[in-house]
């Protein structure tokens, strides 16, 4: 559905995405993993529209979307989330799902100044969108508040609805768990799930692997900017080539250490028992 060939981009220097190849699977949550600095937002980036690659090709379909600019990326049904919140905060919940949907909207400066029936029918079907986007993603009691007065999760929800409004067949998170609680993150894993159910094809971005492993139908690991491994959860898992990124190098006993920490404490939330006390 969406496939990249020896996908890169140069920055400077810097080749933060090398010879990427491979495809993500419609109907199929994909995550993306690897250590700090991988290159993983940046594939993101490369695969929404934000850059523009220095060398391959990305498809969408029939369609060759290289170098596409987002707007006409997102039309194609390619939407995303960012790794930093990024949100209305003083708009209301609604307000920022109805941006998400004007992107998709055809009605032109004209039709909103004379307020034609295009513009009409198109604002109606906005706040359609806008609010069943918000039914999505369990916020639509919150729809009149003010974005920036939700918890941490809620806003994240907030971004994936902006994302979703859009309508897409595909949509990119990029760490949707990060800086929430284990117990948010695992009500976080069923709202994804429950989108992935619907139809639309996930692909994540995620440093707790506990949220990774229980979603994952297929992984791909990227580190120093290229692919090292993709597969099923088990496989990638036990892959050599994946231990050493994560585990290898002088900080090997720290990282590991702290990977485990993470690990029992998310598992321990998952299988509801709440999260261990201090
Ligand atoms: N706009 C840019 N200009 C210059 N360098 C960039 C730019 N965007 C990304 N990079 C570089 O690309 C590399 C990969 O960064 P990226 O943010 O994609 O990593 P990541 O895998 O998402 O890491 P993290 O897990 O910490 O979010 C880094 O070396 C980063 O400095
Ligand atoms: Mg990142």
């Amino acid at each position: 559905m969406l496939a990249f060939e020896d996908l890169g981009i140069r920055f400077g220097g810097n080749q933060a995405v090398q010879g990427v190849t491979g495809r993500i699977e419609p109907g199929v949550i994909t995550a993306i993993i690897g250590p700090n600095g991988a290159g993983k937002s940046t594939f993101f980036n490369l695969l929404s529209g934000f850059y523009k690659p220095t060398s391959g090709r990305i498809r969408f379909g029939e369609q060759d979307i290289t170098g596409w600019p987002t707007h006409r990326v997102v039309a194609q049904g390619v939407a995303r989330t960012f790794q930093t919140t990024t949100i209305y905060k003083e708009l209301s919940v609604l307000e920022n799902a109805l941006l998400g949907h004007r992107v998709r909207t055809r009605a032109g400066l004209w039709d909103a100044l004379l307020g034609s029936g295009r513009e009409r029918r198109e604002s109606r079907a906005s706040l359609e969108a806008a609010h069943a986007a918000l039914a999505r993603v369990g916020l639509e009691g919150q729809a009149h508040l003010p974005a920036g007065s939700l918890t941490q999760e809620a806003q994240k929800r907030v971004s994936i609805a902006l994302a979703l409004a859009t309508g897409p067949k595909v949509l990119l998170l990029d760490e949707p768990a990060a800086g929430i609680n284990p117990e948010e993150t695992v009500n976080l894993t069923r709202t994804i799930r429950e989108l992935a159910a619907s139809g639309l094809t996930v692909v994540l971005i995620e440093h707790k692997m506990s949220m990774v492993m229980t979603l994952a139908d297929h992984i791909m690991v990227l580190h120093h900017g290229q692919k090292i491994a993709e597969g099923s959860p088990a496989e990638v898992s036990r892959d050599p080539a994946v231990i050493e990124a994560y585990l290898g190098g002088h900080a090997a006993p720290h990282i590991r250490d702290e990977l485990r920490a993470d690990l029992v404490q998310d598992a321990a939330a998952l299988q509801g028992r709440g999260a261990p006390h201090e």
